[in-house]
């Protein structure tokens, strides 16, 4: 009679690091995906199904509907700070733990926000293409003029922890910060910011780089549509490394053809991994592929404060029952 004892099972969504995976193994029997790819619920549901543990990505969906279908389902370790992928009160409500990675990606984050700053200004991107094209007959006085960085105002839209390493960044730029958040931040966090609270309204008319650091929610949907765009200058560029939900692609493409702003810089958007067409023909416009977080050390950091959440969220290791980051 055997009396082998089946471990739980756990499922990583898409690939990680195999050497931090290597912690999972000593407690779970786990199933990684090998490629990345985007899964439907039908498909979440199917994979989840005899899983005690997930590690997904921040494109994984996790909803009520899933959430019927997996009866074994205990924790849910989202490996990313957000997690709009994730119905929180649905996962409460059937007793599944979910958690996040915070506080590794903020610093990380924020250089990526002020890369798209510059290269959008300075129409890094747009260069380089000019260049490798061949189209670079010799020097020329007119060439590829682009905005300032130094000295123009900062105006950051949402100052949570990534907000505040972007407004730390500024002195350096000597950029005067303005900021609007739901909550006003105590005054030691705004004299270390260096940044002065205002309205929204305040906050687009006098921006000159309006940058997005708000979390996707019901009610951060579309924060920036033909309205908001409307209100800012002309000479303003918007920079989205938030969640593509908080920027309505379609009023952002109409500004940008129009130039009614500057330009953009974008690491994020409504349907990823689709960018539509009409975004893509434009040339006042920088875009990456949801990249904000992507350093190597940061990206390991992530991945093991995942695997870390997710062991003491299934109650084993030095944390057992205790995981840092329940969201
Ligand atoms: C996050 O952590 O939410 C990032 O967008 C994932 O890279």
């Amino acid at each position: 009679m055997s009396t082998q004892t089946s471990r739980p099972r756990v499922w990583v969504s898409r690939p990680l690091f195999d050497d931090i995976l290597d912690r999972l193994r000593e407690y779970f029997d786990i199933e990684v995906e090998e490629r990345d790819r985007d899964w439907t619920r039908e498909q979440m549901a199917q994979k989840l199904r005899d899983k005690a543990g997930a590690i997904l990505g921040v494109a994984d969906p996790v909803d009520a509907g899933v959430i019927a279908q997996t009866p074994l389902l205990r924790a849910i370790a989202n490996r990313g700070v957000g997690y709009n992928n994730l119905d929180i009160a649905a996962l409460k409500k059937a007793g599944i733990v979910a958690t996040n990675t915070p506080g590794v990606l903020d610093e990380t984050t924020a250089d990526f926000a002020w890369a798209l700053m510059l290269a959008t200004a300075r129409r890094v991107t747009e260069a380089e293409r000019f260049l490798r094209a061949g189209q670079w007959q010799g020097m020329s006085f007119h060439i590829l003029l682009g905005g300032d960085v130094y000295g123009k105002t900062l105006g950051i839209f949402g100052m949570g922890r990534i907000g505040q390493a972007i407004a730390r960044r500024a002195a350096g730029f000597r950029m005067p910060v303005i900021y609007h958040n739901r909550s006003r931040l105590d005054v030691a966090t705004e004299v270390d910011c260096k940044a002065e609270y205002v309205g929204r309204e305040e906050l687009l008319a006098r921006a000159d780089f309006l940058v997005l650091a708000l979390p996707m929610t019901a009610q951060t949907r579309h924060a920036i549509g033909a309205a908001e765009l409307a209100s800012m200058k002309r000479d303003a560029y918007l920079i989205n490394i938030a969640r593509g939900g908080v920027v309505d692609d379609a009023a952002l493409i109409a500004a940008l053809k129009e130039k009614r702003i500057a330009g953009a810089g974008l690491d994020v958007f409504e349907r990823e991994p689709i960018v539509p067409a009409d975004m893509l023909a434009l040339d006042n416009v920088v875009l990456t592929p949801h990249i904000g977080s992507a350093s190597l050390a940061t990206r390991r950091a992530m991945a093991s404060l995942a695997v870390d959440n997710l062991i003491a969220a299934l109650g084993c290791g030095p944390n057992a029952g205790r995981p840092p980051n329940i969201i």
